[in-house]
């Protein structure tokens, strides 16, 4: 099978995915502890996706109210309202938190009552119609999953989300929380189900604490496994693939 590839616009994270990106299409995993980067990351994506790709994005919010997460990105520069006005970014807001009535025109709201995989799909799709998206954000699908209570339903339900994912021409980012973080953790279900996973740990270094990303795997990519040192900076989340985490 022959691949495109878009470059995810993650300063040093395209290096680590063979100087190409993800194949267009793969359904990505993105996970990492609190507070590690995962929606700076995620958006990221979109904000390059749609300001050096051409790429329009969809942000599917099952958490934080997309109000705040615009403000706390104005800190790296990147004005997602603007983007939204031009059509070329759409939030969705899945959230149990709810920003009041003062939303913007086109920014969608679901219930949690009716948050299942039906709507959620259904939500998704006229979210990517509706900006001819190219680059698509579910974050965090733990919400979603947490709907399953049953670990067996939970797998189905994942794996029933993915299979439809894939039927659009999106490339999606599924962010999800990453339970223990430590080198000997137990592998989750859903980095076997993703077509790629993208680690954000951190690692005691003596006195220090390190921030790790790892790209544990990216189906048809000829990828560099090895834990590569990050930083959240005023520019973003900035990976630094040249430089090992153990020595
Ligand atoms: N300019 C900056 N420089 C350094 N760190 C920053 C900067 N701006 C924000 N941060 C840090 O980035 C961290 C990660 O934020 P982000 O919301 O992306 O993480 P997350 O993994 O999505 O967290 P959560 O698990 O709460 O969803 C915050 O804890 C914040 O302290
Ligand atoms: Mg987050």
């Amino acid at each position: 099978m022959t691949f495109t590839y878009l470059p995810t616009g993650i300063t040093g994270l395209d290096d680590m995915l063979d100087h190409k990106g993800i194949p267009s299409g793969h359904t990505v995993l993105l996970s990492g502890g609190p507070g590690s980067g995962k929606t700076t990351m995620a958006i990221q994506f979109l904000f390059q996706g749609a300001t050096q790709y051409d790429e329009p994005g969809l942000y599917i919010s099952l958490d934080e109210d997309p109000a705040d997460i615009k403000q706390n990105m104005l800190n790296f520069g990147w004005d997602l309202a603007t983007l939204e006005d031009e059509i070329r970014l759409m939030f969705i807001n899945v959230s149990p938190v709810r920003s009041g009535g003062s939303e913007r025109p086109g920014l969608m709201q679901l219930g949690m009552k009716e948050f299942k995989l039906v709507k959620l799909l259904e939500a998704i799709r006229e979210g990517i119609q509706e900006v001819k998206a190219k680059r698509v954000v579910i974050d965090p699908i733990t919400m979603f999953m947490l709907q399953y209570p049953d670990e067996e339903e939970r797998i189905h339900a994942l794996r029933d989300l993915i299979a439809e994912l894939r039927m659009t021409s999106c490339t999606h980012l599924l962010v999800s929380e990453l339970r223990g973080t430590g080198v000997d953790r137990e592998y989750q279900f859903e980095e076997y189900l993703s077509q790629g996973v993208i680690l954000l740990r951190t690692h005691q270094k003596g006195e220090k604490l390190v921030r790790i990303a790892q790209v544990e795997k990216m189906r048809g990519v000829n990828i560099d496994p090895q834990p590569r040192p990050y930083d959240i900076t005023a520019e973003g989340i900035v990976i630094f693939p040249e430089l090992p985490v153990f020595r």
